[in-house]
């Protein structure tokens, strides 16, 4: 009979450690509510010990988000079981989840300290868990290059001290699929009390692997995967969440497992991910990239118009993407763009309605057609809004390869309309220039990103900023059919961000 696996996510704790990711609690929760929707077993929802800010937001989540089994992160010493319990006592399904190093060189290097006390400490501090919690997961840190024999001795020793899951990570992303398959094959046979706990894997991708060897070990008898969507996290990240879902849905004689995930709501979760943690996602990328259900060769859509099996292993639409074209037009109704709304997934109220219509109507004018992408678009930029202190109104631009770059730009601060121009390196630089000449602030730009999010020379540009004020990073969106607007609106939106966390305003208005 096909076995169950259980599906942990660390989207909110590994995957929030990439730089500048770092979440507020509005924000994990709107994350976490979405991985509940998702039919995540298990939400990690951060490291409390780690800040005051991250205790908040993980108590935040595990009082508001039910369903899945909601754990908190500590290294194995009291302090830390001490704030992860703070976190997560009041969540329906709490679970503290403590790791320490066992191979010889974190235990040397970065620990300091010998086999045995480790090991001592591993089991003390699992008993001092389960004194709060009925629920305790061990992560033996760097598993995959931890002595063999010592590992067993681990987890045998744990699993005694109450462990109710028992966590292999590939911390380093060293593990080859045969071989990680291989060890966790081993260790059943060798720790038969495995057989009573939960046995799961957390693997790391640098080697481009994590996946591979989430799916080795589930092949040979993981019950739990430790996942991201998108796979974000760590340095070359964690396994992507979608890939594992999708390899046991697509190919579940091989595997026979399955997962409770409802696949349908992954495109809307991994925009949700990339949109909030300023991560973009490669166009390449499986399950979720832009191109992962493009064809563009002759023979391909020759081959998909006979029969989509020919080339397509999956359909969108079990990954939540609408494979037909929408074709919204400036002419569209309010009853047409409702019904689209809703196709895509979003059941607005009145007031939110009518905010998207307006945004829609801005961009239909522009569009020839403005597609369900579009759409998604528009109102995930709508979804979360901070108060505009200024908004964009409008500007202009000279440039060419002969000239230098000028821009005027126009922001409203309340019915107050401010004009200012200033010259740049570009036209985006000059019109950057010149929106810090209206706001009297400068900003030091550290990341900027343009994409088209949909198709066509038409297509809906997205930019995203992150910029240094006052030595803060603020991250700022901004969408539009010219790129240029696209780059003042997401500019404009960073330092709307600065002036609400200025003001105290501590979470995002959604809407
Ligand atoms: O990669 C790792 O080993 C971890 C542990 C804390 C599970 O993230
Ligand atoms: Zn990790």
């Amino acid at each position: 009979m096909a076995r169950k696996i259980y599906v942990f996510d660390t989207t909110l704790r590994d995957g929030e450690q990439v730089p500048g990711a770092k979440l507020n609690k509005r924000q994990k929760l709107e994350i976490a509510e979405q991985l509940a929707l998702l039919g995540v077993d298990v939400i990690e929802a951060g490291f409390p010990c780690s800040s005051p800010e991250d205790l908040q937001a993980v108590k935040a989540v595990a009082e508001q988000v039910k369903g899945p089994i909601i754990a908190g992160l500590a290294r194995a010493v009291k302090e830390d079981i001490d704030a992860a319990w703070e976190a997560v006592k009041s969540a329906e399904k709490p679970r503290i989840h403590v790791f320490l190093g066992s191979s010889d060189i974190h235990l040397q290097k970065k620990l300091r300290r010998d086999r045995e006390s480790a090991l001592e400490q591993a089991v003390e501090m699992v008993k001092y868990a389960k004194k709060y919690c009925e629920d305790v997961e061990y992560s033996t840190e760097d598993a995959s290059r931890t002595d063999f024999d010592y590992l067993c001795r681990v987890v045998e020793s744990v699993i005694k001290a109450g462990a109710t899951v028992v966590n292999i990570p590939d911390t380093v992303g060293y593990a080859i699929p045969e071989e990680f398959g291989d060890l966790i094959k081993r260790l059943k046979e060798k720790v038969p009390a495995l057989d009573n706990v939960i046995l799961s894997v957390h693997c790391h991708n640098d080697l481009g692997l994590a996946v591979a060897n989430t799916l080795a070990a589930i092949r040979n008898g993981a019950q739990q995967v430790e996942c991201t969507i998108n796979g974000i996290g760590e340095r070359a990240g964690n396994a992507a969440l979608e890939e594992i879902v999708m390899a046991l849905k697509v190919r579940p004689q091989h595997y026979d497992a399955y997962t409770e995930i409802n696949t349908r709501e992954i495109y809307k979760t991994s925009r949700m991910v990339s949109r909030t943690m300023n991560i973009p996602v490669q166009p390449n990328k499986a399950i979720v990239g832009a191109n992962a259900f493009a064809h563009s060769s002759g023979i391909h859509q020759d081959g998909i118009l006979k029969d989509r099996r020919t080339y397509e292993i999956m359909k969108p639409e079990d990954v939540g993407i609408k494979d037909h074209k929408l074709v919204l037009t400036a002419r569209s109704g309010r009853a047409a763009l409702r019904h689209q709304l809703i196709q895509v997934g979003f059941n607005l109220s009145e007031e939110q309605f009518e905010r998207v219509y307006q945004r829609f109507l801005n961009v239909a004018d522009r569009k020839k057609e403005v597609t369900s992408e579009d759409l998604i678009t528009i109102v995930e930029v709508e979804l979360t809004k901070v108060p505009e202190t200024f908004s964009f109104h409008s500007l202009q631009i000279m440039s060419g390869n002969t000239i230098v770059p000028m821009a005027s730009v126009t922001l409203l601060r309340g019915e107050e309309k401010i004009t200012e121009s200033a010259i740049g390196n570009g036209p985006v630089d000059a019109v950057f220039r010149s929106i810090e000449k209206i706001i009297k602030k400068s900003a030091k730009l550290r990341d900027y990103d343009l994409k088209a999010v949909t198709t066509g020379t038409d297509a809906l540009a997205e930019a995203m900023v992150r910029v240094e004020i006052d030595d803060t990073i603020f991250s700022g969106i901004g969408t539009s059919p010219d790129v240029v607007e696209a780059s003042a609106r997401a500019y404009v939106n960073a330092f709307n961000r600065y002036f609400a966390a200025e003001n105290g305003f501590n979470g995002l208005e959604k809407i």
